[in-house]
C-alpha cells in the first residue's frame, strides 16, 4: 500500500511563483508516488480574512492554481477543509490532550507576542484562531492517517506539535488511535527570491503572481533591482537574481548557455530579462490560459472540490469514530 502525503494550503492571497514553485510543483510530483491528499486551509484563512467576497474569491483561486498546475482531481483527494466537519470534531478531542503551554511556544503566536511588547496588552490583536492554529492543523493532519506533510521549513514546528500531541493521545488509550506523522522538507527546493531579493512573499510586496496577464509579467521582470555593471563586462550568473529565477523555468542546457553568454560580456541586464521573460512566459501561459477557463466556471471548481470532500469524509469520520470508541464515548 502506497504511504499517504497530505498538505494544504491557506486561501488568504494569489499564488505566487515563489509558491508554485516550494510548494505546488514538489508537491505534485510527490503526488506520482504517494496517495495525495491535498485541500485547502479555509478556516486557518478565516483568522485573518474577514472579507466574505475576498476570503470566497480566494479559495476558489487556490483552488484553480492546484488544477492549472495539473493536479489531478481523480488521483489526488482535493478538497475543502471547511467541507470536512470531523476536522472540528476531532479539533474539540485533541484540545483535551494539548498542552497550553506547548501553545505558547508556537513560533506565530509568540511573534505575535513579542509585537505587542511595546503595547500596555500583549494580546492585542491576537484571536483564538492564531492561539489555537497548531491544534486545528493536527486534525487537519491527523484526521487523514498521514505519514508526510510536505511543508516548507516555517511548519516544521506544527508537524512537531502534531505528532507531539498525536502521541499523548495514543500513550493515554494505550495504542495507535492517530499515526504519528513526519515532517517532508525538501532541502533542494529553493528558496524563491522576489523582485528586490529578499523571499517572494505575498507580505513583502515584491513576488510575481503566478497567473499575471503577459503584460504584467513583463512588466514585474523589468522592475528587478540590478546593479550598473556595464554591457560589455562579464558578470557572474550565480550572484544575479535574474539568472536565479530564470534556473528555475530553463532547461539544463538553456542554464548552462545563458550562464556561458554572462561570463564572456556583452551582455546587458534588459537582455537578461528578455531573456527571463521568454522562458518564464514560455510555461506559465498555458497556466494561465487554464487558470482563465477554471475561474470561469466557479460552479464547475465547486463541483469539483465536493466530490474530493465526498471522497475524504469517510476517511475523517472512520478516524473520529475509532478516537470516540477509544475514548469512552461512541
Ligand atoms: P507567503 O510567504 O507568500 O505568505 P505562504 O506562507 O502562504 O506564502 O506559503 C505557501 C507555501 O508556499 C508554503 O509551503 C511555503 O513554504 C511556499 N513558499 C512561499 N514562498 C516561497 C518562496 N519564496 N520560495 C519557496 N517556497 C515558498
Ligand atoms: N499552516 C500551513 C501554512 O501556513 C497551512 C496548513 C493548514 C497545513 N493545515 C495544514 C499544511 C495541514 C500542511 C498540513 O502554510
Amino acid at each position: 500500500m502506497k504511504q499517504i502525503a497530505l498538505t494544504g494550503i491557506k486561501s488568504t492571497g494569489i499564488l505566487h511563483i515563489g509558491n508554485y514553485f516550494g510548494a505546488i510543483k514538489p508537491a505534485l510530483e510527490l503526488a506520482r508516488r504517494y496517495d495525495a491528499r491535498y485541500f485547502i486551509a479555509d478556516y486557518h484563512a478565516l483568522n485573518t480574512v474577514k472579507d466574505p467576497a475576498v476570503l470566497s474569491h480566494c479559495i476558489r483561486e487556490i483552488a484553480a492554481g492546484w488544477l492549472s498546475a495539473g493536479l489531478d482531481p481523480e488521483q489526488v483527494i482535493f478538497y475543502r477543509q471547511s467541507s470536512i466537519p470531523e476536522t472540528f470534531e476531532l479539533t474539540t478531542m485533541l484540545m483535551a490532550f494539548t498542552a497550553k503551554g506547548l501553545m505558547n511556544r508556537a513560533h506565530a503566536y509568540k511573534s505575535a507576542v513579542q509585537e505587542n511588547l511595546d503595547k500596555n496588552d500583549p494580546d492585542a490583536g491576537i484571536n483564538m484562531g492564531l492561539f489555537t492554529y497548531p491544534v486545528l492543523m493536527a486534525a487537519d493532519i491527523l484526521l487523514f492517517d498521514a505519514d508526510i506533510v510536505p511543508v516548507g521549513k516555517d511548519q516544521a514546528q506544527h508537524i512537531e506539535m502534531t505528532a507531539d500531541i498525536a502521541k499523548a493521545v495514543n500513550f493515554n488509550y494505550q495504542k495507535e488511535v492517530l499515526k504519528i506523522p513526519q515532517a517532508f522538507i525538501q532541502e533542494q527546493v529553493a528558496v524563491v527570491p522576489g523582485l528586490d531579493g529578499r523571499k517572494m512573499s505575498k507580505s513583502y510586496n515584491n513576488s510575481i503572481p503566478l497567473f499575471a496577464p503577459e503584460k504584467e509579467l513583463r512588466r514585474l521582470i523589468m522592475r528587478i533591482v540590478t546593479n550598473s555593471q556595464p554591457v560589455s563586462e562579464p558578470k557572474d550568473p550565480q550572484s544575479s537574481l535574474i539568472y536565479q529565477l530564470y534556473r528555475l523555468f530553463a532547461a539544463q542546457e538553456e542554464q548552462a548557455s545563458l550562464a556561458e553568454r554572462y561570463r564572456a560580456g556583452g551582455m546587458g541586464w534588459g537582455e537578461a530579462k528578455e531573456e527571463l521573460f521568454r522562458v518564464a512566459n514560455r510555461e506559465l501561459s498555458p497556466l494561465r490560459e487554464r487558470f482563465a477557463a477554471l475561474m470561469a466556471d466557479p460552479a464547475g471548481l465547486d463541483a469539483i472540490l465536493a466530490r474530493g470532500a465526498q471522497k475524504a469524509r469517510p476517511i475523517a469520520a472512520a478516524t473520529v469514530a475509532r478516537f470516540r470508541k477509544a475514548a469512552g464515548i461512541d
